[in-house]
């Protein structure tokens, strides 16, 4: 089957086909990360997700679909450029953000991953963007092992506290 790669797009609309992949990225979420406590509620998790997103798009955030021949989205990539000279790492005209990457489950280990990172990567080269960043939760072992293959490296750690 033929898959289509859309973006990078900025309409809100365009978000509208989202919630079932997003609440798939959150149940796998749910499944394999080591952190709690989590959101238990993927609906509630969508509503707020969307939000951000919305404000994104009012702030470098773009968006990238993988659609099969039917038009249905089978995967997404979410995007936000900080553009302009990092401080602390040498990216001298910005870092592009990956937001968010997720398949759905009965679509992933045909490619499909891989070509929405492509079209990350190429955007952000047409940007003069030097610098994709990700961050991955802990437990997310697949997924990190996706991005490494693909050539990002570990250089930061996240701590969470409960105040
Ligand atoms: C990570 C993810 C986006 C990769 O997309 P994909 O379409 O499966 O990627 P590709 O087919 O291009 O590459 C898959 C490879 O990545 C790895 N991989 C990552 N997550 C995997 C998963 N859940 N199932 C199977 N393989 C996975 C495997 O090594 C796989 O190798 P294979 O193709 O030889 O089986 C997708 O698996 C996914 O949506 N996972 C759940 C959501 C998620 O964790 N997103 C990242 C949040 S930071």
């Amino acid at each position: 089957m033929t898959t289509t790669i859309d973006g990078p797009l900025t309409a809100r609309e365009a978000l509208d086909q989202l919630e079932p992949l997003w609440r798939a990225l959150h149940l796998h979420h749910l499944e394999v990360a080591t952190y709690r406590p989590l959101l238990d509620d993927a609906g509630e998790s969508w509503v707020r997700r969307r939000a951000l997103y919305v404000r994104l798009l009012d702030d470098g955030g773009a968006l990238f679909t993988a659609r099969n021949e039917n038009g249905q989205a089978l995967g997404y990539a979410f995007t936000q450029t900080t553009p302009g000279a990092d401080d602390t790492f040498d990216a001298p005209n910005g870092v592009i953000e990956l937001v968010s990457l997720i398949v759905l489950p009965d679509a992933r280990s045909e490619g499909i991953g891989t070509q929405l990172l492509d079209a990350v990567r190429n955007f952000a080269r047409r940007e003069s963007i030097d610098m994709l960043r990700v961050a991955v939760m802990l437990g997310n072992d697949r997924a990190r092992a996706f991005y490494e293959r693909s050539g990002f490296t570990a250089a930061e750690a996240v701590l969470y506290l409960k105040t």
